[in-house]
């Protein structure tokens, strides 16, 4: 496999490349090959095929599923390159082409030849393929050459279904960590931090490639030591949304980490209080409004952190002062609270709400917590932080039950990345309208005429586990 620092490369530059050529066609689209509107898009295009021809004699855009790849890297769709690669898609699985292959010593007028098979293909007619391939040959296009879309569907869910176990482990494992530090003998020893330092890295690596399985593994509520668990989500959503700021990968795993360890101040609390079945006495309220101090304490305490230690400090601070500073502790002078600090009490607050904790018996479900938490906006909630979370979540988080207008249940598997669909996610249909249990099909509300959401369920209700499709 390749390294972290090639796959980023190739991933960023992809995402370039993608642009550019979507440009390139809407050019070709409205103008003659010979117009000289269309040079400076063709040399963007040609300068990013270099780039992407560094160290191989060629590379591959392929159409996976609803995916680019450029060769086994995976380009990540997000609100400035999703047209373009859904253009792309859409216009190369309409040629029954399942990848191009651009190779080195290609020149502009090549390209340019290539782009001009590409628009005058006859869509309508059934062998656009053959028609397609036999005018590369006919125009003596040799250093692009396409293929059919074809098996390596199947190869590809392999690196897809990689991916996902790589999450899986890095979760569970980042979970067994979180509890190992935060056992309080183990916290002076900077080993531990390092560790939780690399798992965090990888969550922000698997995250940059497959942001929904791990959106998808908070779901997850099976562990009966809710801290753990809560840090670990607390520290996937807030990554999430940092990714959205467009905070790079060293400042995605600062804040990661501070996250994570946004509870290290109830170490120091017993487990009956942090477990007690009914509600807090005031004195135990008292008890529990310390753990952000008590955090600052511990992290202060904390050997190898440098330059870290300061957001990790903030974060513990400031994690229940709310927007408005109405929450704890109480502040002599008012300050503005810092941006990790506010990433973090939104991540923060909507994991709780959600969790089926022993204190929190009857848990939000997720597009009601998310109501909830709006009508806090401006008060406890930074108000353009709270749009960009529900941006990252969907108005129908991942994991969500859904009942359609066909009266078949869905679960949701994946937000809608762009903002006017964001009530159309891709879900997964888990009963027929009958309501029998199902392993149905993964369906795009937003591509789907004939479905809608009607509402959406408190699973609990219907005994239905829904993490057990993120498993
Ligand atoms: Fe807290
Ligand atoms: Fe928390």
């Amino acid at each position: 496999m390749k390294d972290r620092l090639f796959v980023e490369k190739r991933g960023s530059i992809g995402k370039d490349f993608i642009n550019s050529l979507y440009i390139l066609f809407k050019t070709a689209l409205i103008h003659d090959l010979k117009n000289v509107a269309l040079n400076s898009t063709v040399d963007k295009v040609i300068e990013f095929i270099h780039l992407l021809l560094a160290e191989d004699e060629s590379f591959s855009l392929k159409v996976v599923q609803e995916h680019l790849f450029i060769d086994e890297v995976k380009i990540k769709v997000d609100i400035e390159n999703f047209l373009a690669s859904m253009f792309l898609i859409e216009e190369m699985k309409k040629r029954g082409v399942g990848s191009i292959t651009f190779s080195t010593h290609l020149s502009i007028d090549e390209l340019k030849r290539f782009i001009y098979a590409f628009i005058s293909t006859d869509l309508k007619s059934p062998q656009s393929f053959e028609e397609f391939i036999n005018k590369l040959t006919s125009l003596a296009v040799t250093r692009i050459t396409i293929d059919r879309v074809k098996e390596e569907v199947e190869n590809f869910d392999h690196v897809l279904e990689d991916t996902r176990e790589m999450a899986k482990k890095i979760y569970f494992k980042t979970i067994a960590v979180a509890s190992e530090i935060m056992d309080s003998e183990k916290l002076k020893n900077s080993a531990g931090i390092k560790k939780a330092k690399r798992l965090v890295q990888s969550m922000v690596d698997v995250m940059l490639q497959e942001e929904s399985t791990l959106l998808g593994l908070t779901t997850l509520r099976a562990y009966d030591e809710y801290t753990y668990n809560h840090s670990v989500n607390v520290s996937i959503l807030s990554i999430a949304m940092g990714q959205r700021l467009g905070y790079h990968r060293r400042e995605l795993s600062e804040l990661g980490i501070a996250a994570l360890f946004h509870d290290i101040g109830k170490t120091g609390l017993p487990l009956e209080l942090l477990n007690k079945p009914t509600e807090f006495t005031a004195e135990e309220w008292e008890l529990m409004r310390k753990h952000p101090v008590n955090g600052v304490k511990t992290l202060l305490k904390l050997k190898g952190l440098q330059e870290q230690a300061i957001r990790m400090i903030m974060v513990s601070f400031e994690h229940h002062l709310n927007y408005d500073l109405s929450g704890y502790p109480k502040l002599a002078t008012p300050r503005r609270v810092s941006l990790f600090g506010r990433i973090t009490s939104i991540a923060d607050c909507y994991d709780a709400l959600t969790s089926a904790r022993i204190y929190n018996r009857n848990p939000f479900i997720p597009d009601k917590a998310l109501s909830f938490m709006v009508k806090k906006s401006n008060t406890a909630f930074d108000p353009i932080l709270l749009k960009i979370f529900i941006n990252v979540v969907g108005i129908y988080p991942v994991g969500t039950l859904l009942l359609l207008n066909t009266r078949e249940l869905g679960v949701v598997t994946k937000a809608n990345p762009t903002p006017t669909n964001i009530h159309k996610p891709r879900i997964k249909l888990i009963t027929d309208p009958e309501g029998n249990e199902i392993d149905g099909n993964v369906i795009d509300l937003s591509e789907n005429q004939g479905r809608s959401i009607v509402r959406s369920l408190d699973h609990r209700k219907y005994e239905i586990n829904v993490s057990k499709y993120f498993q």
